[in-house]
């Protein structure tokens, strides 16, 4: 009896280490010192978070960091469709001991534009507790402990990890352990600005902001 055994819905993570990371993080800290001197925490952050949505002046080899896993991202599995857009926005999150990112995804991107990937670069990141990534069977204890992939994966970052997945996947980021700062930058990619699922995404979101219309 001949069998075939197929994994179906994977997920893909994508994990480097940023080339020259701590030259990049020598001329980002400071802007992000400076960005939170300047600006209160966003809303819609976390308990000991601060949150801020800065374009950095030293941000082109994080943004080539970002591109070029978009580009192994796409002839992995995209060869066959042509991108109509690539944009990427960032944000910082600085959380202090004890504070945690809770379990989110970022699929309906920022102000509702429609996003493929997303990820996060760690500024400073070692010893700051793991990111936890689920599936709606985790959150929801559907999972037999005695099933293979019943754990939730995680990773145990690095100063100068890049990670980066699909916008729908869940995840979360454990308190911080350490008396160090956790300093990461989060970014979103939109592949397919214009297309029909980007309109529709951006539609459906004005939709649900605005009931009556
Ligand atoms: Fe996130």
């Amino acid at each position: 009896m001949d069998i075939k055994v197929s994994s179906i819905l994977t997920i893909p993570l994508y994990i480097s280490r940023v080339d020259n990371f701590e030259e990049i993080n020598k001329a980002l800290l400071p802007e992000i010192k400076k960005h939170r001197e300047e600006n209160k925490s966003l809303p819609m952050s976390n308990d000991k978070c601060w949150r801020g949505m800065r374009q950095y002046n030293s941000e082109k080899p994080l943004l080539e960091s970002i591109d070029i896993l978009c580009s192994r991202f796409h002839s992995d599995f995209m060869k066959d469709k042509k991108e109509t857009d690539r944009r990427t926005v960032y944000w910082t999150n600085v959380n202090e001991k004890g504070g945690r990112n809770m379990f989110h995804h970022h699929a309906m991107g920022t102000n509702g534009q429609s996003t493929e990937l997303s990820g996060v670069y760690y500024v400073q990141g070692k010893g700051t507790g793991k990111i936890i990534f689920r599936t709606h069977y985790h959150m929801e204890n559907q999972i037999s402990p005695y099933m293979p992939y019943s754990m939730s994966p995680s990773y145990e970052p690095n100063d100068g990890d890049i990670l980066m997945f699909p916008s729908y996947l869940l995840h979360e980021i454990e308190p911080n352990p350490s008396e160090e700062q956790r300093i990461t930058i989060a970014f979103n990619v939109s592949l397919f600005l214009g297309s029909e699922w980007a309109k529709k995404t951006i539609m459906n979101k004005v939709k649900d902001d605005n009931p009556k219309s």
